[in-house]
């Protein structure tokens, strides 16, 4: 978790952003619908970007785990929130977490995206507030540095 082993005990059937916020309190991961529609709970499991409100825990059991507490200045951090307060690309916060580990997890695969593929990788998160634009232009702003 974070780059650190920690072990919780817990119902295998439990979700992991339940276990993610209230066990572990890495509050940072969001509850948006709970039905895997909004990507407000995205972490990053063994590299892969995934949804944690449909991730039974059990499933979780021995991976490499990073929630956005665990993303450094090293994977972009710093310039992602930079970036996206400079655009207005944060506005009530709920998708934020989700939207930068999603960033995150694009950037590391493909430095240079287009805008079109900048939507398609940021296409797993909804933000019901800044109409998409500032976090497409944050992110592209992050590419092109
Ligand atoms: S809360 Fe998990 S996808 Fe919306
Ligand atoms: S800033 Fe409110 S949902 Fe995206």
């Amino acid at each position: 978790m974070n780059g650190e082993p920690r072990s919780v005990h817990a119902y295998p059937m439990q979700r992991l952003l339940d276990v993610l916020r209230q066990e572990l309190e890495l509050t940072g991961t969001k509850e948006g619908c709970g039905e895997g529609e909004c990507g407000a709970c995205a972490v990053l499991v063994d590299g892969a970007l995934v949804v944690s409100c449909l991730i039974p825990v059990a499933q979780a059991k021995g991976a490499n785990i990073v929630t956005i507490e665990g993303v450094t200045a090293d994977a972009g951090l710093r310039a992602l929130q930079e970036a996206f307060l400079k655009c207005g690309g944060t506005q009530c916060g709920i998708c934020t977490p989700g939207m930068i580990l999603a960033s995150v997890h694009l950037l590391s695969k493909n430095p240079r995206p287009t805008t079109d593929e900048i939507r398609e990788g940021l296409s797993g998160n909804l933000c019901r507030c800044t109409g998409y634009l500032q976090i497409l232009e944050a992110v592209a702003q992050v590419a092109r540095a």
